[in-house]
């Protein structure tokens, strides 16, 4: 079986051409479906080639309806023009899932500003007037795109703070883009923060089976060679997707992990089989996700889980043939684990509260145990591979 693999990797025998274009970080040259969307984005940022300032823009929509994809394009192509014709503009992208609070913002801001000059463990107030300092001495349009905005800890003290900038700003200026997937958010800021961030409004619409069988074909002519994907798979994966909920990264991905199973089996072509095969393998992409982006103490919770499960420690129940864990024992697991990587163990109490999350979360399944066992016995079944779930949170526990 290894000498397969490797032979197959010696020959380069691959469905793919460009297996990298797949990745949800690639950005095509062309968006189709989202034409709409590109001209009033680039109409509101285009003041900034006269130097004004731009109003601050709220994007949202669910998952994979090219929000993200949208406004770097958008930001891209802006910046360019304005770079051609010596106009001083800059487009800051922050993701902040990763820089979560305003003082991770305003570092990763003055960072961009300062060529990676380093920030971290300054002042915030000094970090600001750094930024400030910067658009000034450069006459600097600053463009901030905020991405999944809704992860900020504190989003009205940094979108008021950003916006607050321009009143102290004699030259150059700060506008925001904010993106969410969270449909509800706007509900949730106050009103000056509504009305600061949201001076202009956009939606992105999930995208139906023909937009996605357009977005898919032109991405497949990219990443696949010619001929190695069957029409078909094409427009099922489209027409799945756009059942799902017109999510075109999970299409995207779908199309990637079918290709990976064609190459796994030194297919000539992707075919609608090695589609339903991939199917699965998403789910659990989607999951592992997840779970690599839990709060910590879930994350040592699940950890004590997959370890035991691992064992195969539990009972067998449910005729499923997957080992049954009792509460108890989990619980044990995790305070000796949580002891092991030298951080407090939680009570049982919260212990409880995690494990129901992460059932709700569909990573558990979770049920109260009948005669025969302990008051609060909860029986708790890992519904993913121990293994692949132990892998992903060993790497970032030790991060
Ligand atoms: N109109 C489109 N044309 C081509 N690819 C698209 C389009 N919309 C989304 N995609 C692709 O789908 C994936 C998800 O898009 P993204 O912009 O990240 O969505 P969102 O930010 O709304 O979750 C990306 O890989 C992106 O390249
Ligand atoms: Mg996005």
């Amino acid at each position: 079986m290894i000498d397969d693999i490797l032979e197959r990797q010696i020959k380069g025998k691959t469905v793919f051409k460009n297996r990298d274009a797949l990745s949800p970080h690639y950005i095509p040259d062309h968006l189709p479906y989202r034409e709409e969307q590109i001209e009033e984005l680039t109409k509101t940022i285009a003041p900034v080639l006269s130097g004004k300032k731009p109003e601050n823009v709220f994007i949202y929509g669910k998952t994979g309806t090219g929000k993200t994809s949208v406004s770097k394009f958008v930001a891209r192509k802006v910046k360019e023009f304005a770079e051609k014709h010596g106009i001083g503009v800059e487009v800051i992208y922050i993701n902040c899932r990763m820089h979560n609070t305003r003082t991770n913002v305003f570092v990763k801001i003055a960072k961009e500003l300062r060529d990676g000059e380093n920030f971290l463990g300054l002042p915030t107030s000094y970090i600001y007037e750094r930024i400030l300092d910067e658009v000034r001495k450069r006459n600097l349009r600053l463009i901030v795109i905020l991405d999944e905005i809704d992860m900020l800890k504190n989003i009205a003290d940094t979108v008021y703070s950003l916006n607050r900038a321009n009143d102290e700003l004699e030259t150059g200026s700060i506008s925001l883009i904010g993106i969410s997937n969270v449909l509800t958010l706007k509900d949730r800021l106050d009103a000056r923060t509504k009305s600061t961030l949201c001076q202009k409004e956009m939606v992105f619409p999930p995208y139906d089976a023909e937009g996605l069988r357009k977005i898919l074909t032109d991405r497949a002519h990219i990443a696949f060679r010619d001929g190695a994907v069957d029409p078909a798979v094409i427009a099922k994966t489209a027409a799945f997707a756009a059942r799902q909920s017109g999510d075109a990264r999970y299409a995207l991905q779908l199309l990637l992990r079918a290709g990976d199973i064609a190459d796994e089996e030194g297919a000539d072509v992707v075919t609608v089989e090695h589609l339903e095969r991939a199917k699965e393998k998403v789910e659990e992409d989607i999951i592992l996700d997840m779970v690599s982006q839990l709060p910590l103490n879930q994350k040592v919770v699940l950890l004590a889980i997959a370890e035991l499960a691992e064992k195969n420690a539990g009972m067998r129940l449910f005729g499923s043939g997957a080992p049954v864990l009792t509460s108890g024992e989990v619980y044990t697991a995790y305070t000796q684990l949580a002891e092991r990587i030298g951080r407090d163990a939680v009570s049982d109490r919260w212990f409880r509260e995690y494990i129901s999350e992460l059932a709700m979360y569909g990573i558990l399944h979770v049920e109260q145990a009948g005669k025969g066992f302990r008051g609060n016995t909860r029986l708790i079944r890992l519904k993913f591979d121990p293994q692949k779930i132990k892998a992903v949170l060993e790497r970032s526990l030790l991060n």
